[in-house]
């Protein structure tokens, strides 16, 4: 269903137009979007990441990402990164049409909340991208801020002494990624890029996120008012519940059907099926080294975050106080 319960097919055909006329293309994406690549999201009922941690024994499930739990009970997050760690998964149809983008000069930019960098796997640019809830690839003591080596993160996490717990050497604390947990600041690129982009955003695909967590969930409603739209996700969220627009475009199916569709509507299908089957190609080619070689892209993003860290201010030490944080809290 398009906007107003209008067609889908014929709102695609004008915004592909648009967009080859043009027009550039700023995502806003979570969860969602990686969820074909074996990733779960959070919130789906039964599927998500929050409805299967009983395991864990929390208080409640959003703890597991929750800074003041993780100084008392490191145990939970670490359970969970072992399994979500980046390095097992492949960017998506979805991900590998924002690569076509980005070869087209079509892309903007990519506002992601995701943690997986399937962005980066996928072959976008730094300048591209902004992980407004940080990544995996560097990590920091929670206490001095010295930094760790991911490889020594990961001894860390097999070491039965330490039981499984990455802990600096220097002061004892405990260490982690730098993904942003609830009670923390996001990384200041996202608020510096914001201020740059909010009003060049031409055409804005809000997808994979249930838009609940802010201040990410604010972006979609900042944009301006002749901005189209679109949202691609499996039910309708935020502000295009509460807030809807005219030019507004409801696409309510799966991440890469609508990649596919557009893909379609842009002329660019060819293009994404032999991309996707060349990437697959040089997976499978890889045999057993598929993780290998996901391994060594995730050391190259280490060391790009580590580059622009010498730019920016790690993320718990920025000057701003905007926390990662639910609607309802
Ligand atoms: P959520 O799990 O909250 O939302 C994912 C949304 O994507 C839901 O609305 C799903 O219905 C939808 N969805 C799932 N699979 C899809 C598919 N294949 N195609 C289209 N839509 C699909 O995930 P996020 O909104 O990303 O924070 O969550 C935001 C933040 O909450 C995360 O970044 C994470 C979490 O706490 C941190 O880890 C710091």
């Amino acid at each position: 269903m398009g906007k107003n319960g209008t067609n889908l097919d014929k709102d695609l055909e004008i915004l592909a137009k648009s967009v080859l006329s043009g027009k550039k293309v700023t995502f806003f994406q979570g969860a969602g979007v990686s969820t074909s690549a074996g990733i779960p999201d959070f919130r789906s009922p039964e599927t998500g990441i929050y409805s299967n941690l009983a395991r864990l024994n929390l208080p409640y499930p959003e703890a597991v990402f929750d800074i003041d739990y993780f100084r008392e009970n490191p145990k939970a997050f670490y359970t969970l990164a072992d399994e979500l760690y980046p390095g097992k998964f492949m960017p998506t149809k979805f991900h590998f049409l924002q690569k076509i983008f980005q070869d087209k000069k079509l892309l903007h930019r990519i506002y992601t909340q995701n943690i997986d960098t399937l962005e980066r796997l996928a072959g976008i640019e730094d300048k591209y991208i902004v992980e407004a809830h940080g990544s995996f690839a560097a990590n920091h003591c929670v206490e001095c801020r010295a930094q760790m080596e991911t490889s020594l993160l990961k001894e860390h996490m097999k070491n039965e002494e330490l039981e499984g717990i990455p802990t600096c050497p220097h002061c004892k604390g405990y260490v982690k990624p730098d993904i942003v947990f609830f009670g923390e600041a996001l990384p200041i690129k996202f608020f510096d890029q914001w201020e740059k982009d909010m009003d060049d955003v031409e055409v804005a695909i809000v997808a994979g996120t249930s838009l609940t967590v802010y201040p990410f969930a604010s972006l979609p409603s900042e944009v301006k008012h002749n901005t189209t739209r679109v949202l691609v996700n499996k039910y309708k969220v935020g502000d295009f519940n509460s807030n809807k627009r005219k030019k507004d475009i409801v696409a309510l199916t799966e991440a890469d059907q609508f990649a596919e569709l557009f893909a379609e509507k842009l002329g660019m299908k060819k293009e994404l099926d032999e991309l996707i089957l060349r990437e697959h190609k040089k997976y499978a080619k890889k045999g057993g080294k598929e993780k290998e070689n996901t391994d060594e892209k995730a050391a190259k993003v280490a060391k790009e975050v580590r580059a622009e860290e010498k730019e920016h201010i790690p993320p718990s030490r920025n000057n701003t106080n905007q926390e990662l944080s639910n609607h309802d809290e």
